[in-house]
């Protein structure tokens, strides 16, 4: 069997720090790995308006911040697809007969869109059905690509789960068809989760405490200098330190190595050292943050000139969405056609459908 990727991302904003360590990151290892057949990244967004219907706007400008992200960090069209849900309309099909095969109550017990539910405010203004049943669209997306792996956010857990489940299902009552996928969550606490500079768990551009991949070196600098969360109780800079819940040292162990010792802080030779001062007293937060701001720049900057460099051929990226989109439509196409004939409900490429009809109507009238 072959060794599929799929994931994606709604666009529903730019990209930002938290996605580049939970998943860019990693999707860019995976590509360049070698031990893949096919690398598969769908832009989710019929998925997106399952809770922005009144703002397609939104959704139609983020597709093309997400691709930017996403060339950005190093994804190579030459090496991994990158497509448009809504242009693949195998997908909409097959999750029009997986509907079929899970109940309401299964989809009710989804932790991950009750939470959603209860974030988004659904629970009061009600709740719409596509976005009740969007899981069961994402069982779409993955076993239309026939994926074998999805890399994706622990909070995705429960969509793998489901699909697992219709896949099961499925092969059970048409016969093996659809291929059984496994997620691939972060390794480490670090990838998990990246906190907002403020220290809250999540970044989220309406709480304003993200840095963006495509933020200037100007605005990182003013969201670590000026809003960066580090111990409240480390008053003077001879005062002993807490490096725990100090967002300034979530981001170092994110995103420092050794090397950045060597580079921009020589005084110590790894970040256990300097955490070792910070907490005996006599390291000052404005010393961690230029540290800091030194390493984010060295994973930033080459990113933003990746980033201007297609900005300005623009016309270049739209080809590359195209020619991802009309191969995944091939891809999608054909496990269509295939889960229609294990169903057999392809009457119109099945002789053997018509012959069956014939037969009946001719026995019936015997
Ligand atoms: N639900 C995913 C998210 O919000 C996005 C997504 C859509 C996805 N389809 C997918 C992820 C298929 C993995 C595989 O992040």
């Amino acid at each position: 069997m072959k060794n599929i990727i799929l994931t994606g991302d709604r666009p529903t904003g730019r990209l930002h720090l938290g996605h580049y360590v939970g998943s860019l990151k990693r999707r860019v290892e995976l590509q360049n790995s070698g031990k893949f057949d096919e690398i598969n990244i769908l832009i989710a967004d019929d998925q997106a308006l399952t809770d922005n219907a009144d703002n397609p706007g939104k959704i139609r400008e983020n597709i093309i911040n997400v691709v930017l992200d996403y060339l950005s960090v190093g994804l190579d069209p030459e090496k991994t697809t990158i497509c448009v849900q809504s242009a693949l309309p195998a997908l909409h099909a097959l999750t029009f007969y997986y509907l079929n095969l899970v109940t309401t109550a299964r989809l009710s017990r989804n932790p991950t869109v009750k939470a959603e539910i209860q974030m988004r405010g659904f629970a009061d203004e009600g709740l719409p059905a596509g976005f009740f049943c969007y899981p069961v669209s994402q069982a779409a997306d993955i076993t239309a690509f026939d994926a074998t792996v999805v890399p994706v956010g622990e909070d995705q857990l429960p969509m793998i789960e489901q699909t697992r489940e219709i896949v099961e299902k499925f092969n059970k009552i048409y016969g093996e068809t659809l291929v059984l996928p496994k997620a691939m969550i972060p390794e480490n606490e670090t990838q998990r989760r990246l906190p907002g500079v403020d220290g809250k768990a999540k970044m989220s551009k309406s709480l304003g405490n993200c840095i963006y991949l495509s933020d200037d070196a100007k605005t990182v600098k003013k969201q670590v200098n000026g809003k960066m969360f580090t111990d409240p109780q480390h008053l003077q800079i001879s005062d002993p330190g807490h490096t725990e819940g100090n967002v300034v040292f979530t981001y170092l162990d994110a995103f420092c190595t050794d090397e950045h010792f060597a580079e921009f802080l020589p005084d110590y030779a790894n970040l256990e050292e300097m955490k070792e001062h910070y907490r005996r007293g006599g390291l000052g937060d404005g010393t961690c943050k230029k540290f800091l701001i030194n390493i984010l720049e060295e994973t930033l900057s080459p990113i933003r000139a990746e980033r201007a460099k297609w900005e300005n051929d623009i016309d270049a990226v739209y080809d590359i969405i195209r020619a991802g989109t009309l191969k995944a439509q091939e891809t999608t196409n054909a496990t269509l056609a295939r889960v229609r004939k294990a169903m057999r409900i392809n009457y119109f490429d099945d002789r053997a459908i018509i012959k069956e009809w014939d037969k009946m109507l001719k026995a019936a009238k015997q």
